[in-house]
């Protein structure tokens, strides 16, 4: 049974300056909540119990943002405010979180690296820390990874989106062994950010994965590739060039992927998430209705 997740946080966020100046991407508000704990969230309904962070200078926060204040918590109990205590404590998540960091940032397939000891051999979900996937309908995406990986017996699985072609060129893209109709299928190779001419598919790799340990030693193997970066890409491309098996789940429908990397999908995802709140959204969509 996979019990451990890793999650990496410890990206520059050039995309989003001068908002990531000094405030992690991951904190950004999503409705009531910052991003990473919408993550986290995803994690604790999948079942998972451990979750390794990979963090970074500038990132403190993070930590910051899911440890107990005993102070905040006295403060708000005495002035009558008990009610917002389970807001802002995560004990009751069932979760143990870890922090590891990643010095320099060289790339995913780096940060990762630096979960080998916290999985200590045994396979895990990655989840990146910059992106929310909600389902609409059980079993989640994470879930249904989980369950190719131990019915396959697999190295990797990753979660694969659908996108229009002319943005492959922003992508990892999947090639698929053979047809592509089926909602689970191996994959021959991976191309990070090919040509709309030389794109295998339109699969796109969509920021949730489960693999097995045997991914540490293909990332130490890894030399930098494309912007001088380890990518994750070529460690998963050297799993299957050595033999292993690599699926894809299509996600559905059902299942809202929000990369919250640049200012568009950040607006969108908030806006979204405003939209539905119980307490304001409605009055949003008036406001919004007036405004267009
Ligand atoms: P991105 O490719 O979005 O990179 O990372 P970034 O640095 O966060 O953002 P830009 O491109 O500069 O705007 C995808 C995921 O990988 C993590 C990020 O935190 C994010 O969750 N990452 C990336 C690391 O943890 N370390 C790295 O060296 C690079």
């Amino acid at each position: 049974m996979i019990c451990s997740a890793v999650v990496p946080v410890a990206g520059i966020g050039t995309r989003l300056l001068p908002l990531t100046k000094s405030q992690p991407k991951e904190l950004l508000p999503v409705g009531r909540k910052p991003v990473i704990q919408h993550v986290v969230e995803e994690l604790k309904s999948a079942g998972l119990r451990n979750v390794v962070f990979v963090t970074a200078k500038r990132k403190t926060a993070i930590e910051n943002h899911f440890d107990r204040d005993p102070e905040l918590i006295h403060s708000l109990e005495g002035n009558g405010k008990s009610g917002l205590v389970p807001l802002i404590d995560f004990d009751d998540l069932g979760l143990e979180l870890f922090y590891t960091r990643q010095q320099r940032q060289k790339g995913l397939g780096h940060a990762v690296g630096f979960a080998e000891a916290f999985a200590a051999g045994r396979p895990f979900v990655l989840a990146l820390g910059d992106t929310i996937i909600r389902s609409a309908q059980p079993p989640s995406v994470i879930t249904r990874l989980m369950n190719c990986f131990e019915r396959k017996n697999a190295s990797c699985v990753v979660a694969l989106q659908e996108v229009p072609k002319k943005d492959v060129v922003r992508y990892g893209i999947a090639k698929p062994v053979a047809g592509e109709n089926d909602d689970v299928f191996e994959l021959a190779d991976l191309i990070e950010k090919p040509s709309v001419e030389s794109a295998p598919s339109n699969l796109a790799i969509a920021a949730r994965y489960v693999f097995s340990a045997d991914i540490f030693d293909a990332i130490a193997r890894t030399q930098p590739g494309a912007g001088g970066e380890i990518q994750l890409t070529d460690a998963i491309r050297l799993l299957l060039k050595e033999g292993g098996k690599v699926y894809g789940v299509r996600m559905s429908p059902a299942d809202q992927r929000y990369d919250i990397g640049t200012f568009e999908s950040y607006f969108k995802c908030f806006a979204d998430y405003a939209l539905a709140d119980d307490e304001c959204g409605e009055r949003l969509r008036k406001y919004l209705k007036q405004k267009l």
